[in-house]
């Protein structure tokens, strides 16, 4: 389609183009052993039983003391959750469950060689092995309640071991997304104020062993920068006895886990009982600034919410076998393979590599040959499982009761693969919409109880009331066909506490937008702002489009636009950068730099390079920009803004909206033609955008 006759394509056209899809019903045999199956709960989730409705989650865990106040709004909107309570968060994701199930699995571990055997690690084996890393811990480090240490693990056992272990003690575990670059995990550690650095040598993927100490080096000197020094690296061994990397060991400052654990067979570490309200992790993820900001979440509230939710959502039997097939570095991973699943003395499958490596046939082979009956991804994998090999799963004999999908919005075609292909139309699907922040999901259909629509996540889940505000604060009324701002208007316990050692942000980037009264103790005064918009359908269903804010979610991988920038602009040559989302059709969306460089520095490709080096170097591979343009100049609003809207509606080939209040009109004109030729040149001209793309390229950068 040309930009041109795009441009003449009005809202009510676009209004007309929105179209519906058809419900489906659960397959009765979901519906039949469905742990929410009766109607009933949602009056119990219904807003005149808030916010003790919630007692329900936290009923399902085990309490050293049980709470006084279920929900404590005195210090808007600093929520209390379950005030008064203690527990342990590795006591009940494991000791409470040895007495049924010390030989049942707990963890499935799959390497990505396929010769490699599966690891299957029972309630009995976690529990000696989370025990004597707590010593480890403990005795070794010297760590206690409330200290931060930073991990940098993949897909590997020892990733959930080492945030059990800490919970045990009532440390705050902070991991970082292994793919993350050395840099990046230096950053983080500098923020959470981290003495304590753990690591692992190696770890496979598509084939290959890669190093991974060499990028904890990396992080050490990064975070030294910032005035943070790392006393104690643990570096686990992919293989004991063996070490995977090329990387010395620092004398004095690394030690092998496996070494460390020879002393501390058998002890036993007593879980520390933590208040409620005590930190148990730290997620980081990409927001407006160039900064990534901590989101630390609860011990109580979280716990009890990611366990509710793993049952009525997940629909998590002790029975079922459980593959969530995200990374554990993000928070569906911390949420769903993890806390929630553990919390219910589930079997959880853990895959180290990636989905298509052999072959497509991976995930279908590792599914029948465990039995998996509960499947989790996102569209990005599913996607790429489609793209190449839409006919595997057909060859294999596994039957899924549940599917899930998380991330990104689904497009219709996409989801009636995974429905009809995937989960071969005897599967429920979840449409889960939730984010880092928020701990749990806030938007999806009660699998037995409500019909699904491909594309739509669903209402609000149970006792989360969502609404969409125009930006003046008006609820958008449902089916009214025109997009807003998704906020939730209530407090909810997996929601974050606040963003590590920065409250004032949380308070304005959160709430400050559509607060009523900021002296208000009471919780109908602060709604909570998501930065993502939304359409809301008669029936109540909602869709959401997109970030409305300075973030770009690259196969479900949050990116900052300001850190993508910051990055391009430590190359000399560049002066400024923009960053900007472009439709990917198996990433959902990439990354397209714009640069301007500084006087007397001409255009090469040498400089496109370095810039896509300096992005992989300071935040990792996965930010890799698809394409890095070099323009004249950008275009500007007069204060001297970035417009990144009107750039990305060059990168996709849809509008630029208005560009008369720009101080540079003109060059709006001489990037398009530039780029747009260019992307014609190569074949790039995306497929037709549906109204919903376009709704979001629109928005892009509307909260600037
Ligand atoms: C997007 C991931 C559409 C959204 C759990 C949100 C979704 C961001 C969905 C959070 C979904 C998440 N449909 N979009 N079902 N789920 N998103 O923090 O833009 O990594 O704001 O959390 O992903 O990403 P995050």
């Amino acid at each position: 389609m040309s930009s041109e006759n795009e441009a003449q394509v009005s809202e009510a056209e676009i209004a007309v183009h929105w179209r519906e899809e058809a419900y489906i019903p659960p397959p009765p045999r979901f519906v039949a052993q469905a742990n929410a199956a009766d109607p009933s709960i949602f009056e119990r989730f219904g807003e005149k039983n808030f916010p003790e409705c919630f007692r329900e989650y936290a009923d399902l865990l085990t309490w050293d003391r049980y709470w006084h106040t279920t929900l404590d709004t005195s210090s808007a909107p600093f929520w209390k959750w379950f005030v008064g309570g203690r527990l342990n968060a590795s006591y009940n994701c494991v000791d409470r469950h040895l007495a049924k199930h010390r030989n049942k699995a707990a963890f499935i571990w799959v390497p990505e060689p396929e010769a490699e055997d599966t690891q299957v690690i029972t309630y009995q084996e976690l529990h000696k092995r989370v025990n004597e890393f707590a010593a480890v811990l403990r005795d070794f480090c010297g760590l206690k309640a409330g200290d931060r240490v930073t991990f940098h693990l993949p897909m590997v056992p020892e990733l959930p071991i080492s945030m059990l272990a800490c919970a045990r003690l009532g440390v705050v575990h902070s991991e970082v997304f292994g793919g993350f670059s050395g840099a990046a995990c230096g950053d983080r550690v500098a923020d959470s104020g981290s003495h304590v650095l753990i690591t692992i040598d190696g770890y496979y993927r598509n084939g290959e062993l890669l190093d991974h100490k060499v990028k904890a080096d990396e992080a050490i000197a990064t975070a030294q920068s910032k005035g943070q020094e790392i006393d104690r690296v643990l570096v686990w061994r992919r293989h004991p006895g063996a070490y995977s990397s090329q990387t010395p060991m620092v004398h004095g400052r690394d030690f092998f886990v496996d070494e460390l654990l020879a002393d501390r067979r058998g002890t036993v570490v007593d879980p520390v009982s933590m208040p409620a309200e005590a930190p148990l992790f730290l997620m980081y993820t990409s927001g407006t600034t160039a900064q990534p900001k901590g989101c630390q979440h609860s011990t109580g509230g979280y716990l009890a919410y990611v366990a509710g939710t793993s049952k009525y959502y997940q629909d998590i039997h002790v029975e079922d076998t459980y593959w969530c097939f995200a990374d554990i570095g993000w928070i569906t991973g911390h949420s769903y393979i993890v806390y929630g699943p553990l919390a219910l003395a589930a079997t959880s499958v853990i895959y180290e590599g990636v989905p298509t490596y052999p072959d497509p046939g991976r995930p279908w082979r590792i599914a029948e040959r465990l039995g998996v009956n509960i499947f989790h991804t996102a569209p990005t994998t599913i996607r790429m499982l489609r793209k190449l090999g839409p006919d595997e799963p057909r060859k294999y004999d596994y039957h899924f009761k549940h599917m899930t999908t998380v991330g990104e919005p689904i497009e219709p075609e996409v989801w009636g693969w995974y429905y009809g292909v995937v989960g071969k139309g005897e599967a429920v699907i979840v449409d889960t919409w939730w984010q880092t922040e928020n701990g749990g999901f806030l938007g999806s259909t009660l699998p037995a109880l409500q019909p699904m629509k491909p594309g739509s996540c669903g209402p609000g889940v149970l006792g989360i009331y969502p609404v969409i505000y125009d930006e003046m604060g008006n609820a958008v009324p449902p089916g009214s066909e025109r997009a807003g701002n998704m906020c939730i208007r209530n407090p909810w316990p997996g929601i974050f506490q606040t963003i590590w050692g920065q409250p004032e942000r949380f308070v304005q980037i959160y709430y400050e937008k559509y607060c009523r009264d900021r002296n208000s103790t009471d919780w109908h005064d602060w709604p909570y702002f998501s930065g993502d918009g939304a359409l809301l359908a008669a029936d109540g269903y909602f869709r959401i489009l997109g970030r409305v804010d300075d973030v770009i979610n690259v196969a479900g991988h949050r990116l900052g636009t300001k850190e993508l920038e910051s990055a391009s602009v430590t190359v000399e040559e560049v002066a400024e950068a923009a960053a900007v989302p472009v439709m990917d059709e198996m990433r959902g969306r990439a990354v397209e730099i714009y640069i301007a460089l500084k006087p007397g520095y001409a255009a090469d490709a040498g400089v496109e390079d370095k810039v896509a080096a300096a992005i992989e170097t300071l935040i990792g591979k996965i930010a890799r920009p698809k394409h890095v343009w070099v323009v004249p100049d950008m275009p500007k609003t007069r204060s001297g803004k970035i417009m990144r809207r009107v750039i990305a509606g060059i990168s996709n080939f849809t509008a630029v909206g208005d560009i008369t209040t720009l101080a540079n009109p003109e060059i709006v004109e001489t990037i398009r033609h530039h780029v747009q030729a260019e992307k014609v040149d190569r074949g790039e001209v995306p497929r037709e955008l549906s109204p919903q793309e376009m709704e979001e390229i629109k928005a892009f950068g509307q909260a600037e």
